[in-house]
């Protein structure tokens, strides 16, 4: 009798062996991003969209359940990388996502290095961000993907003159530098070059300044949830009534903040890689639910938060469920779906996203303001990675 039982007890341990170590239990994913402070709306974006793809597509993916863990870094690179750390180290985390601002996704990748799990970054836009890590995988943008093509379209569209306006941080030294060096080739003229500090910005006397300068439009980058503040100011000063246009990345025209900045933004052109109003039916599937389940518009941090939660999923399901940062990583590269945004897909050698950029124009529909697009530039790479 002992001896049966001792056989069966050694059966059981040759089938528990035969198993891939990692492929069991639960796999940890760790989500640091702003919930506090003025970076809030990008997390809240993203935590819900996260959520939501939870719901839609179940807690268990190649027999292992998924376990999300948000922590909130109020977007400030050094607790990000000590609430990291402690995800590593106490929590066991498999993979870490989220990454509101560049300064934070910047802070924790030699953490991902060193702990070899893929770091998904599903907010920040810097083009450089994918190269601090192997291990860095990106569900956003870059702002050098809607900044070259805004030029672009500018000049063919009568834009000769502008006054450059970027928060004065790496996605906003990104997308001027981007922006310049297509406006300028292009034969455009800039007259200004104004950086404007990341927290409490005022940019009323840098309008004043630029109002002053006549340029037929201000070319802007301002990150996720200080369009309104930008479009209220320039407003006030009359910038649209001397016929100066805003342009740039759709950051200024966020989703969520759109309906607030009231009619006069009708018409305002900027380039961008998802509007609430894209016209197919998965994104109007996932408006509804965003609406359904969180009481908000979904905007462009949010389908970031949405198809990284897939990325995880499909790896996940391509790897047999095995974690482990190569693994994984190898998994995600090449990786191609439909987002809400339109077509996507993960670039093998640079492990950026490679998206639709489109040109919007903001218009009133239904009684609702909305960036309705009207070009589509396809399947765009960052090019900030062909310069290297
Ligand atoms: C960034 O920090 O990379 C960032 C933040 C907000 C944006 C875009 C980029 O809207």
């Amino acid at each position: 009798m002992l001896r049966y039982t001792a056989m069966i007890g050694l059966a059981a341990a040759i089938v528990f062996a035969a198993l891939p170590a990692q492929a069991q239990g639960t796999v940890k994913v760790g989500a640091l991003l702003p919930m506090t402070g003025p970076q809030q709306s990008t997390g809240v974006q993203i935590a819900a969209a996260i959520r939501l793809y939870a719901a839609q597509h179940g807690d268990t993916v190649a027999g292992r359940k998924i376990q999300v863990i948000v922590k909130d870094d109020g977007a400030v690179a050094e607790a990000s990388r000590r609430l990291a750390q402690e995800l590593i180290v106490n929590e066991k985390v498999d993979v870490l996502a989220g990454f509101g601002v560049t300064p934070t996704a910047f802070a924790v990748s030699p953490l991902a290095t060193e702990a070899k799990i893929p770091q998904i970054v599903m907010a920040a836009g810097t083009s450089s961000v994918t190269e601090r890590s192997p291990y860095v995988v990106r569900t956003s943008f870059t702002l050098a993907q809607s900044s070259v093509i805004m030029a672009e379209w500018a000049l063919k569209n009568g834009i000769r003159k502008v006054v450059s306006m970027v928060s004065d941080f790496a996605p906003g030294i990104d997308s001027e530098n981007f922006f310049k060096e297509a406006f300028l080739k292009g034969g455009g003229e800039i007259s200004q070059f104004i950086r404007i500090p990341l927290t409490n910005p005022d940019f009323a006397p840098f309008l004043q300044r630029a109002r002053d300068a006549r340029p037929d439009a201000v070319f802007i980058f301002v990150p996720s949830g200080q369009g309104g503040i930008f479009v209220r100011q320039f407003l006030e000063r009359g910038l649209d009534k001397a016929g100066i246009k805003i342009i740039g990345p759709g950051d200024v025209t966020d989703d969520d903040l759109l309906n607030a900045m009231g009619d006069s933004v009708i018409g305002t052109v900027t380039a961008h890689m998802y509007s609430a109003y894209h016209p197919s039916p998965l994104n109007k599937d996932y408006v509804a639910a965003m609406r359904k389940a969180n009481n908000l518009r979904p905007n462009f941090m949010s389908v970031g938060g949405y198809d990284g939660m897939h990325l995880v999923y499909a790896a996940l399901a391509k790897t047999q469920g095995k974690t482990g940062g190569d693994a994984l990583v190898a998994a995600m590269k090449g990786m191609a779906w439909e987002s809400p945004r339109g077509p996507i897909a993960i670039d093998p050698d640079t492990r950026d996203i490679v998206q639709n950029v489109y040109m919007r124009r903001v218009e009133k529909v239904e009684g609702e303001l909305y960036n309705v697009e009207f070009e589509t530039f396809p399947a765009v790479k960052d090019p900030g990675k062909a310069k290297r």
